[in-house]
Order: structure tokens, then sequence, then C-alpha cells
């Protein structure tokens, strides 16, 4: 292998549209710290960056469903998962944001060396437009029917349901979600990346070059887009939220956000070299540094096709040596989503188990989806947690520290070294080092925790709670070696489980920084007489109920999630979270004056047997006193609502709910929050009067 000078490691930039969740953490973030953290155990010269991708229309996109700005948006997101990385131990040099103006300027400086070199081919070509909005509409803006699986609400650039990538012309009845209108389709210019003139290239770099050393999935995935055909691809788009496009000509067009995003990488670099005095150029070109992109597997083709092209378009740049992307985390059974509300947040992990991170690295490591796809489970967090961490590990160093506390004082016993204690560590180190370098982070961490299972059978063996009635020294030589065991894992562990490694050096009355990866082995970490620190439980057992507990708030929340989704449920609440995410067609006058709307007053309401959601309601509404039935039960207490003025739909079809005929439905506003607040008129109005 190459003796590399430096290493600059990326990891995907998340989009600050939301919180993201442990299969994130899973897929590039933990793999790409514990690369990280090695490396830098091996004092190695490294730079680990990931910052936010704050453009793309998603986040256009959840701005106008959730009625604010996109600036609103990626502020907010940005720190809830800065800090979630950080409180769970990822330790980036920097997290940027692309919305810097020194990540502007380099986005630009890339599309104008392009640009004046010719090397842009311009298209204009027929894309949908919204006539009604007058705008044209991105990818994501357009919904139709799935070609391959027939969901009627797949995205013009991915269906959600099937996962197929999409472009809009292959929807079936497409329709603009800002307006619902049918789009049609008008002329526009774009600059496009003429990838197929790059795959002699490609060919020779990718699938020549790196044939033996990336992963196959990462490799087949590579060699499948190359033999399939590349096309030129448009790196701007019309819209306003991202990177103005810096040429003439180019009113109302911004950068493609997987043209900028991935430069991303190359202005954290810039931001962090001038925090800390360093050259930029040197970790990005210098072909004695490597560079790593840690990704998930839905972003292979932008790393390993799109941005290299990018980066030798450019001429001065290296390119990516590896990109180890991992496939995806499961979660219970189901596909992990956020929009789906089938997923675990990391700052909800973070609440819920504080003080808790290394637990969840070490889980979400042992079932990295290296390979293929793979499931978390709350069961089995719990007993890995409990049957390895809190079972092997925290077990070997309480009991080594307590014994030595009792017997020697809490001092390092004296003992000649044991040679092949030492050859047994080197030996394991080397397997770890070896399993790191080829991204293998399960297997490491494997053999990591049996040099910790190596300790626990040295103690069950020689029983020094035994010995200690008889032979001192032998009593001494076996505490002696655990200890020493406990100081190597205090190094060897640091990767995948930092906060334990600062738990171990100080328990060991260490300092962590006088040591490096080469120290492991090593059976004089500890000097005999050295007095330890003061020993605590490395880990806590994971309850029952924690895990209960868990499980039954995903079950709720996904369900209360499908509830509102289904657009046959006729709950004020769910009706209205249909329509903030989906704004529904325009009406014509006519249309809304079907709809007879007026004021009445609740005069009674009660409980309905065996249906927790619903009450039964006795409404004034000025002609007549209409039964209506509604879904408020876990909202309002039925003795609040008597006297109440609602505003009531008088002429809505009857409809039969739980045997009791409703006549009528009140309106209702769902606050950001989940709570319902009855739309109303300001003064006491008389009931019967009609709401226009
Ligand atoms: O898939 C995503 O979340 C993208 N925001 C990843 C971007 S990676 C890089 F190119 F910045
Ligand atoms: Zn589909």
């Amino acid at each position: 292998m190459k003796d590399w000078k430096r290493y600059t490691i990326t990891a995907a930039l998340p989009y600050a549209n939301g919180p993201k969740h442990i299969g994130h953490l899973a897929g590039a973030y933990l793999p790409a710290d514990i690369y990280v953290r090695y490396l830098r155990l091996n004092k190695r010269e490294v730079v680990f960056v990931c910052g936010s991708d704050e453009h793309g229309t998603a986040i256009t996109f959840q701005a106008l469903q959730e009625h604010t700005t996109p600036r609103a948006i990626i502020d907010k997101y940005h720190l809830l998962i800065k800090n979630s990385f950080e409180q769970l131990g990822i330790s980036f040099d920097i997290y940027h944001r692309t919305s810097e103006p020194l990540h502007h300027e380099t986005a630009q400086e890339f599309f104008l060396d392009f640009y004046n070199k010719g090397l842009f081919k311009e298209v204009t070509s027929e894309q949908y437009y919204d006539e009604e909005k007058k705008v044209f509409l991105a990818d994501r803006y357009i919904q139709g029917t799935c070609p391959n699986c027939g969901y009627e609400k797949a995205y013009g650039d991915q269906c959600e349901k099937c996962g197929k990538a999409l472009s809009p012309s292959e929807l079936i009845n497409p329709r603009s979600t800002l307006s619902g209108a049918k789009p049609v389709m008008r002329a526009t210019k774009h600059w496009y990346l003429p990838l197929n003139e790059y795959e002699p290239w490609l060919r020779k770099w990718l699938l020549r070059d790196h044939a033996k050393d990336w992963r196959s999935n990462v490799y087949g995935q590579c060699k499948s887009w190359i033999e399939g055909g590349l096309q030129p691809r448009a790196m701007t788009r019309d819209g306003e939220w991202g990177i103005k496009v810096p040429v003439k000509d180019a009113e109302g067009k911004v950068l493609y956000v997987w043209f900028d995003a991935p430069i991303g990488y190359i202005s954290a670099t810039k931001q962090w070299a001038i925090e800390n005095n360093k050259r930029w150029e040197l970790y990005w070109k210098d072909s004695d540094t490597r560079l790593i992109h840690f990704v998930g597997k839905d972003n292979i083709v932008f790393h390993c096709i799109i941005f290299p092209v990018m980066l030798h378009m450019h001429g001065d740049y290296i390119v990516p040596d590896n990109v180890p992307a991992n496939e995806f985390l499961n979660l219970e059974g189901d596909k992990m989503s956020t929009s789906r509300k089938w997923s675990v947040e990391m700052h909800e992990y973070l609440e819920d188990f504080p003080g808790k991170a290394d637990e969840l690295r070490y889980v979400l490591c042992s079932i990295a989806p290296e390979t293929k796809d793979s499931e978390f489970t709350w069961k089995d967090f719990q007993t890995r947690v409990n049957s390895e961490l809190v079972g092997i590990f925290g077990n070997l160093v309480n009991r080594v520290l307590i014994l030595t506390e009792k017997y020697f004082d809490n001092q390092v016993p004296p003992s000649g070294e044991c040679s092949e204690l030492k050859t047994f560590v080197e030996s394991q180190r080397n397997k770890i080092s070896e399993a790191i370098e080829h991204f293998h982070f399960r297997e490491a961490l494997s053999e990591m925790m049996n040099v910790a299972r190596h300790g626990n059978q040295l103690l069950s063996e020689k029983e020094p709670w035994k010995t200690i009635k008889t032979d001192k020294e032998y009593t001494a030589t076996t505490l002696y070696d655990c200890l020493q065991i406990i100081a190597n894992l205090g190094i060897l562990c640091e990767p995948f489980l930092p906060y334990t490694s600062r738990k171990i050096f100080a328990m060991l009355n260490l300092d962590p920084t006088h040591f490096s990866w080469s120290d492991v082995g090593r059976q004089d970490l500890l000097k005999p007489g050295h007095i330890l620190g003061k020993a605590a439980l490395l880990y806590q057992k994971i309850e029952d109920e924690q895990v209960e507990t868990q499980i039954s708030k995903l079950k709720k929340v996904a369900a209360e999630h499908h509830k509102a989704d289904d657009a046959s449920a006729k709950q004020p609440a769910s009706a209205q979270k249909v329509e903030m995410e989906n704004p529904k067609p325009e009406i014509a006058y006519d249309d809304f004056s079907k709809l007879d709307l007026r004021i009445g007053t609740i005069l009674t309401a009660e409980k309905v047997e065996k249906a927790d959601k619903l009450l039964k309601l006795s409404v004034d509404v000025g002609f007549e006193t209409r039964t209506i039935v509604s879904g408020i039960a876990e909202y309002f207490k039925p003795e609040e609502l008597i006297g109440l003025q609602v505003s009531v739909v008088v002429n809505l079809a009857p409809r039969k709910i739980r045997g009791i005929e409703s006549k009528g439905m009140i309106l209702l506003a769902e606050n950001e929050d989940g709570k319902l607040h009855f739309v109303n008129s300001q003064q006491l109005t008389k009931n019967g009067s009609a709401i226009r």
C-alpha cells in the first residue's frame, strides 16, 4: 500500500432540513470517525470535514410545506445536527455550511473554470413549468404515479415508496405540487457536465485501477452506471434558493445542489485551514494525500462518478482513493425513514439515553451495513449492550480495578512482563489495523472485544480472589497483566468508543495524550507502584422498560403519522396535515359556495364508548340541534366544550360513526405542536349565522 503523507476524510454533508437518524450515523459518520480516530492515533496528518448541505429543492420544498423560509429551516437543523454529532463523539475538524460566502465563491470558481475552458455543454430543453405559479418546476415539485410501482404520490426525482430514481417525464399523470395544475413543457437553458466525454477516463481510473480495492457493492454500482452509458447532466437549475450561476444570461438560475455540495468539502477544508494556519491545497491537490469519501449507498454515483469527473476536469485536484459506502440500516423490520416517522433520530436517542453515546456507537458498528443492508432492533441493542459492553468489557475493567484496590492499595502491583501477552495484544493490534485500513470496521471492533474477552478469561482461569490467600506474588502478576490489558484496551477502543477510552484513562490515572497506536502491545503502559484513579462502572444495563418505551414510542408515532397521511381519515387534524403537505388544487367560487358554513353552540358533549378519540356533541346550529361526532377526545375534556361557539359545515352528508349518525363537521385548526383550536368567530354571534 502507498505510504500516504496526509489524509482528507469527508463524510456526506447532511441536508439541513430535518434531524438525522441512526441509519445516517451508521452509514457514513460513524465509520468515518472510527477511521479518522485511528489515523490520528497513528499520528497521521488528517483533516476530517463535514457540514450542512443547505441548498437544493428538498429544503425549499420543506419551507413551503412548513410555511417558513429555507433560512429558518437550515439555521435550526444545522445546529441540531451539529450538536448531535458532537455528543455522539463524531470528531469533525470542521462542520461547515454551504450557505457560507466562502463556499459560494468556491463553487462559483469551479463553475467559471469549466465555463471559461468551454467544458460545459449549453443545452436548451423543455422542462415542466407551472403556468399558474409562473415557475419552472424542480423535480421535487412534480408528483405523479410511479411507473415502477404505481404509487400515486411519487416525486419527479424519486419514488419514496419503491425508492426508484425517476425523472419527471417518467411520471404518469404529472401535477404541480405548488398549484395542483398539470404542468406544461417550456424551453429553458442549462449548463451540462458532459459525463459521456469522461467515460474513457472513468474506465481507467475507476473500473481498472480500483477493481480490487473498492467494495464490491460500490464498484458494481459504478460499473453498471458506466456500462449503461453516461449522459451529460445539467449542473444548473431554475430557481432562487442556491448559489447564483455566475455568468451573464443566467438570471433566475442556481447551481445544481449536487454540483455545489461536494465542493462543500473543499470550502470546509479552506475554512479549517484559515482557522488553523494550514495550506488547504495540500489536502486537495497533492498526490500524496489520500482522499476518502464516507457516504451512504444513495450517494455513490455522486462521489464515484460526478464529483471525481469535476475534480479531474478542474485539473489540479486529486480524486478519491476510496469511497467505502455503506448499505442501509433498517429499523425493526422496515426501512428507516424520517418522513414516515419510522426512525430513531440522533437527538432523540441522546435525550432518551443521556451519556450513552458509546453504547450506540458500539451497537451500530457491530451491525454496520458494510456489505448488505442490516437491521437495528431495540431488543438487539439491549442484548449487545448488556451482554457485551456490560458483561465483557465493563466487567473486566471493574473487576480488575476493584481487586487491585482491595489487594494492592490501588497501586499497580510489581511484576515481570508477560511476553505471551505482548504477542497476543500486538497480533490483535495488527488485525485491527488491517481491518480498519480496509474499512472492515465490524471485524475490527470484534477483534478489539476479543482482547477484553481474553482479559476476562485470564481472570477466570487465574482466580486472583482465591490465590490472594495463598500466593500474593502470583496474584500480583495476574492483576498486573490484566491492568496492562485494560491500558491497551484504552488505546485500542478509542476509535470505536472514545468516551470509554477517556474513562479508562481517567480510572488508570494516565494521560491519554502520552500514548499512540504503536504503544499497543506494551506490557508496561502502567508502571509498578503507579497509583490508579477511582474505579467507576463503565456501562450500565439497559432495562426492559427502556426498550419497551422505545418500541411503543416508535409504533405510536408511526401509527399517528399513518393516520395523518390517510386522506380518507376525516379526523380534522389529519385533514389539516394532508393539506399542509400538499396544497389542494384551486377551486372555483362556485365550489366554495356549495359549502354551508354556520356558527353553532355546543350544548352537550360526551365520550363515545370504546372510542378513545371520539366525542359525541349536540350543537345548536340555529335552525336545529345537530348530533356531530368529532375526533377530538384526546384534546378536549367534554365539560370544557359546553357553551362554546364553533364553526360547522352543516350540509355535509351524514355519516355513521360507531353507530351514531353524525350530521356535519366542526372546523378545527392544528397548531405546529399538534394542539387543536376551534375556528370560531371573535364575537358572540347568533347561532345559525352563515360564515362567508
Ligand atoms: O444525501 C444527502 O444527504 C446529501 N446532502 C449528501 C451530500 S454529500 C456531498 F456531496 F456534500
Ligand atoms: Zn415506485
